[in-house]
């Protein structure tokens, strides 16, 4: 059953808004692997309802986001981009792996640690199971590549370790799936607070710098990042600050950080905020401004979910016949017997 034809998949859940950490640690790295990969681009819906959403708002939250996967360069005629629920094999896997996943290990989980402090009046337990469905959203596409921000690697590691265990009780139904971190840009950190993870669900607007925030909104978030007492720039641990505009700056002017802070010795910290604000203006500036155009086009996003589904679904449903079968459970016989079951 395992294929080692390139196979890629990444998703995001899609709550908050996008920002400058889901491009530079997930999509553009996404975009840079289209004609070498078959790839699978979910927006991975179900992940998402684990915190409560807004019903009023939710589906248009998801289409924006669709969207600005295409305004960022993800080519749908190319790439399956589809809606998690559309898919209802993801939900069936996710459940079947649950009795592969050790409650020790999903314990373990340092993103459910921090979750559950901060979800105290909803800790449900689909936050426990998330990197269960997330290893089925990966493991049912036969994924060889999944490229994500370094928040995700411990999800990875248990996704190899869930298919592993599954694949040595039944054979080699999955395919053991390599993570694929970018070298910079893999944790963006938040512009006020260095020393957390830019997240896209924080509220407080200084924190994050969204895809479709405007330059002049872009500008004046750099210029108020917080930064450290001293004014070397370099990348060391007493300087969040500084070493999160390093990484930046690294990750969008393809420059290493040796060589930025050579670039910056001698300077003020105010010289790194401009050129790291004109540098994220420049790579996101193409974004925005092909985003309206997209988002408009309400039934074209549409047509492309259907068509992402379908794609999605025809492998998925291999991968899903297959569990059941090594599985042992009753194949479902077709009352017209002339058609073939697949099994
Ligand atoms: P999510 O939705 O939180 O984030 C989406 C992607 O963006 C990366 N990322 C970051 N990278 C760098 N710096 C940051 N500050 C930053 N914040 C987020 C994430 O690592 C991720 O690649 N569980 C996943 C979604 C998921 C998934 C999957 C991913 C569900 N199923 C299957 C890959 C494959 C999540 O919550 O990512």
């Amino acid at each position: 059953m395992t294929t080692s034809n390139p196979t890629m998949l990444s998703g995001i859940s899609p709550s908050g808004r996008l920002t400058l950490g889901n491009y530079l640690g997930a999509i553009r790295n996404w975009v840079g692997a289209q004609g070498q990969f078959e790839c699978f681009f979910p927006l991975v819906d179900l992940h998402a309802i684990t915190v409560r959403q807004n019903p009023e708002t939710f589906a248009d939250r998801c289409l924006d986001f669709i969207a600005q996967y295409i305004a960022c360069g993800i080519d749908p005629t190319e790439n399956a981009i589809f809606v998690q629920s559309h898919v209802p094999e993801h939900s069936e896997l996710a459940w079947i792996l649950n009795c592969y996943a050790q409650t020790g290990e999903l314990n373990r989980m340092t993103q459910y640690k921090d979750k559950s402090r901060r979800n105290v009046e909803n800790m449900n337990a689909g936050l426990f199971g998330y990197p269960v469905l997330m290893a089925a959203d990966i493991l049912l596409y036969q994924a060889t590549h999944v490229p994500v921000g370094e928040d995700q690697k411990q999800h990875l590691e248990l996704t190899r370790d869930v298919a592993g265990r599954f694949n040595n009780l039944y054979g080699p139904v999955f395919t053991i799936p390599e993570p694929l971190i970018p070298a910079v840009g893999a944790r963006v950190m938040s512009l006020q607070n260095p020393t957390r993870k830019m997240s896209k669900s924080d509220e407080v607007e200084g924190n994050l710098i969204v895809l479709l925030d405007s330059p002049d909104v872009i500008s004046r978030k750099f210029k108020r990042a917080v930064t450290d007492s001293g004014n070397e720039i370099v990348q060391r641990v007493d300087k969040p600050g500084i070493a999160n505009l390093l990484n930046i700056a690294s990750a969008t002017m393809n420059v290493s950080i040796d060589s930025l802070e050579e670039r910056y010795r001698g300077k003020g910290y105010g010289q790194l905020k401009s050129d790291v604000a004109d540098a994220v203006i420049a790579l996101l500036e193409p974004v925005r401004q092909r985003y309206e155009e997209v988002r408009s086009d309400k039934n074209g996003l549409e047509d492309i979910l259907a068509v992402g589904s379908e794609k999605a679904r025809a492998k998925a449903a291999k991968t899903l016949t297959e569990v059941h079968r090594v599985l042992g459970l009753i194949p479902a016989t077709s009352r017209d017997r002339t058609l073939d079951n697949g099994y």
